[in-house]
Order: structure tokens, then sequence, then C-alpha cells
């Protein structure tokens, strides 16, 4: 089943009309998954938890961007939705909505205030009270080890430009492990490294020490030589990823453990070869080169040129072999849009420019195209040896068309609409012999949705951000169902 986006208002009645629709039976369902499907939702320790600055909580840059750079229209996290003072509340809701498992990022400055050194026990038991809490509900914890809060007094020292990073990350994974890993068997050691080290980044960087004109047309189209610096950092995290998931094997734990990644098929704008030419070397700097080191011990040869171009990259003997050989057990994606690219001899970010969103209502995080999410898992699939595959991410926002509370009801009739095409590329992925093994939908809650602070909405429940209280949507209803159901 398929609901044209672009066909504006007539799609618009039908989402609402067949949101509204009863409980279909399980025997009804047009699309079933498999027994054993984990159905999950996400959120990340900076956009949800608050108390920035209690119980012994050290610094992040996020702390830093917010408060000391307005770098959220004004909005910090350092309230954000209170989950730490409230997360009893929430997971009440969770188990409502019938989620199997709750994946959730820890912040390494409230278990590690200085980022490495002296352990915080006060944050040792937040999470254990989370994890219990979890538990009881019978819902899975999935652990995020780093969601972008990185500890501030370790960017202070280089951050993942210093080889030492690699090690500073292992001990903080090596904590939470031995902390948590009798009662947590879903682990991942990081969330989009791409969003993380080649745009936000250097992008907020940039804002606060200008040193080259902002992207005028899209925040992704970075000039060449930014992105190159930061070539570097993302191989000392891809280390760190490999060795993180050597350590955890070597505890004796018998979990799963695997790296997400945001991930993006991208399609030339036209037919030309040029444009071609161009969506491979996109396609190269957002996937490939992150897809390339966790699943198969490599960088891309053609991307890693076009940044040694700017400067060599810092990979020494032995570090291959041993990415090849601390492969994870699976791979997260999170997908979102795809990207369509032309060549546009004006741009700096590789002489193409991102084409603009098609759909007559925009998601904030850009064209909904469920398809792409298919061809994504196809290609992963028989590109990379057939891994294990969770999606760890989907979601999307439309703004207040969507998403407007109104006498204690909001009826998200498009993201309702979003998420179930999504579950329908998922489940000819799987009929089509992907491993896809669970899927967790973006967000359980509305939260801080970074650059854009609390103007961006992509939660199941909605929460006013003044009086923190939390309001069921439609689509929380629709996922509860297709959770009874194992489909719809
Ligand atoms: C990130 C989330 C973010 C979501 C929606 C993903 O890139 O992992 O932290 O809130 O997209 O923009």
């Amino acid at each position: 089943m398929k609901y044209p986006l672009i066909n504006g208002v007539l799609a618009f009645v039908l989402f609402s009309f067949t949101a509204a629709l009863p409980i279909a039976s399980a025997n009804n369902n047009t699309v079933t998954f498999p027994a054993n499907f984990t159905w999950g939702s996400a959120t990340a320790s900076y956009q949800v938890e608050g108390a920035y600055q209690e119980d012994g909580k050290g610094v992040s840059v996020w702390d830093t961007y917010t408060n000391q750079h307005n770098i959220s229209n004004g909005d910090t996290g350092n309230v954000a939705i209170d989950q730490y003072h409230r997360y009893k509340e929430d997971i009440a809701l969770l188990k409502k909505l019938g989620i199997k498992s709750y994946r959730f990022s820890l912040s390494w400055a409230r278990l590690l205030p200085e980022g490495t050194g002296k352990v915080n026990q006060a944050g040792i038991d937040y999470y254990n009270n989370l994890i219990n809490e979890l538990l009881a509900n019978d819902i899975k914890p999935a652990i995020t080890l780093f969601h972008w809060d990185y500890p501030q007094a370790l960017a202070n020292q280089g951050g993942w430009g210093n080889r030492k990073s690699i090690d500073w990350y292992t001990n903080f994974a090596k904590l939470a492990f031995q902390s948590f890993g009798n009662r947590v068997d879903t682990w991942i050691t990081f969330n989009e490294p791409y969003i993380d080290l080649m745009i936000f980044e250097p992008l907020i960087g940039n804002r606060i020490h200008p040193t080259f004109p902002a992207p005028p047309n899209h925040p992704f189209e970075l000039p060449n030589a930014v992105m190159a610096k930061q070539a570097t950092k993302t191989h000392h995290l891809m280390m760190a990823n490999a060795k993180a998931i050597q350590t955890y094997r070597s505890l004796g734990y018998k979990g799963q453990i695997g790296i997400t990644l945001n991930l993006s098929p991208v399609y030339a704008a036209t037919a030309s070869t040029q444009d071609f030419k161009l969506s491979k070397i996109e396609d190269g700097i957002m996937n490939r080169w992150f897809l390339d080191p966790a699943l198969r011990g490599a960088y891309p040869e053609d991307i890693k040129a076009l940044y040694e171009h700017y400067a060599p990259m810092k990979i020494k003997s032995g570090d291959l072999a041993f990415l090849k050989a601390n492969r994870g057990d699976f791979i997260g994606i999170n997908y979102y849009s795809p990207l369509r690219v032309g060549a546009d001899a004006q741009s700096v970010h590789f002489g193409l420019k991102i084409q603009p969103n098609p759909n007559q209502w925009k998601a904030y995080n850009g064209e909904s195209y469920p398809d792409g999410l298919y061809e994504l898992m196809r290609r992963i699939d028989t590109t990379y040896n057939h891994p294990a595959i969770i999606v760890t991410e989907n979601g999307a926002g439309y703004g207040t068309a969507d998403d407007t509370l109104v006498d204690g009801q909001v009826h998200d009739a498009l993201r309702i609409a979003y998420l179930k095409d999504h579950l329908v590329s998922a489940k000819k992925a799987i009929d089509n012999g992907v491993n896809l093994k669970g899927y967790y939908y973006w967000s359980a809650f509305d939260n801080f949705e970074w650059l854009s602070g609390y103007k961006a909405r992509f939660g199941l429940i909605h929460v006013d951000f003044a009086t923190q209280q939390r309001t069921w949507k439609d689509s929380a209803t629709a996922y509860q169902q297709i959770i009874t159901n194992n489909g719809f």
C-alpha cells in the first residue's frame, strides 16, 4: 500500500480516514512481519535527559554549543524533556505503546565527567534505574554508547583528531559493558558518524569561528577541503568502533553489537553522465566512507583520493586489518530520505548541488521516499555479505500542519503514512532475503532536535516543552496497533 504524498489534499483526507479505521485483526494484515521481529523506538541522551548539571554530570560539547554559542535558536538541552526525572512516567508510556525495545544513549560525561578517569556513581545509578525499570516492564534496553554529546574535556584535548581518542572511547565503552552488560544485549557503538563529524562539527565550528561561507543551498554542501580535514577523525572513530566491538567480545558478553550509520541512496538529478558520476561521489562521501570500513575494513579509494588531495590521512599499518577483524554483529541503519544531486559549477562541494525536496508535504529530514529504504537494504545485503540489519531510526515531522495539539489530540496523519509506507518497504526487503531484525521509530517522544531546538517534532508522543505534559498522538495509537498485530 502506498500513499502518494504529492497528491496534497486528497492524500491528506485519505490518510485521516485510514488512521481512523478500527484495528485490523492479525489475520487481516496485508503486511505481516516475522514472529520475532523487534519493534522499538529511540531517543538520545542530550535530546531527552535534561539535568545537565545534576548529580555530578560533566560538560558535553552540546552543553557548550547551546549555552555559550546560541546554536539552536536559543534553545538548550538543559531540561529537554526531563527524562532524567521522569523516566518512570516515560517507561509507562512506552509499555502502553507496546514496544519490545527502547533505544537510548548514554551521556558519556554523566558517567565520566572528564571523559576519562573518575567515574560518577550517580550516573551509573541513573542508567541502572532506567534499565531496571525497562526490564520490569518487559522492554529490552538497546544502548547507543555515543550519540554526539562528546565530553568537553576530551574535545579540549583535540577530540577525535587525537589518536588517543580511540582509547578514551574504549575505556568508556568498557565501563558501560561492565556496568550494564549483564542486563543489556543490544549495543550500538556510534550513532551517525557522518552527521556528527562530517556535518555538525565543521558546520557548528564554522558558526562559532567562521572560516568559510555558510552553505547557501543545503547544510550538507560543505567545502571539499573542510570535509577532507575531518577524514582522519572519522578513521579514529572507526578504530574506536572496532576496538569497542573487540572489547565487548573479549569480556565474554554474548549480546549483539554494531554501529549505526545514517544512509541515503543518492540519485543523479538527470540522465547525464556527469550527474551520474557526481551521484557516485556523494554516495561515497556519505555511505561508502562508513560502510566500507565498518563492514569490510577498507576505505573507498575514490573518496580517499579526493580527501587526500587536501591532507594525507593518518592510517597506521595494521589499522585496516584490525577493522576487518572486528566487524559488528549487525549494521544499524538510520534512514530518512534519499539525496538527488546534479552538477553545479559554482558549488564548493565537489561541484554538485543537492536538489530540493519535491514532496508537497515536506518532512524536516528531506524527501519521503520509502522505496529508498528497500533499495538501501538490498544493496547492503548484496554488497556486504548479507549482514544482519536493524533499522535503528526512521521517522518524520512535518510541522504544524501535522503536529498541532488541539483539545488533547494530535492528528498526525502524515506521520502515520510515513511510518506505514516505510514498513511496507522494510517488509519487501525481508521478503527478498534481507536479514532485517528490527525497526525503531524515531522518536518515541518529541524532543530537542539539535540545530532546530524545539521547533521540529518527530515524536509519537507529544511533549509540551513548557509543562512537560505528554500526550498520545494518533501515530502512537497507529504504532501500538501495528505492534499488536505484528503488521497492518
Ligand atoms: C539523529 C537524531 C535526530 C533525527 C531527526 C538523526 O539524524 O540520529 O538524533 O533527532 O535524525 O533529525
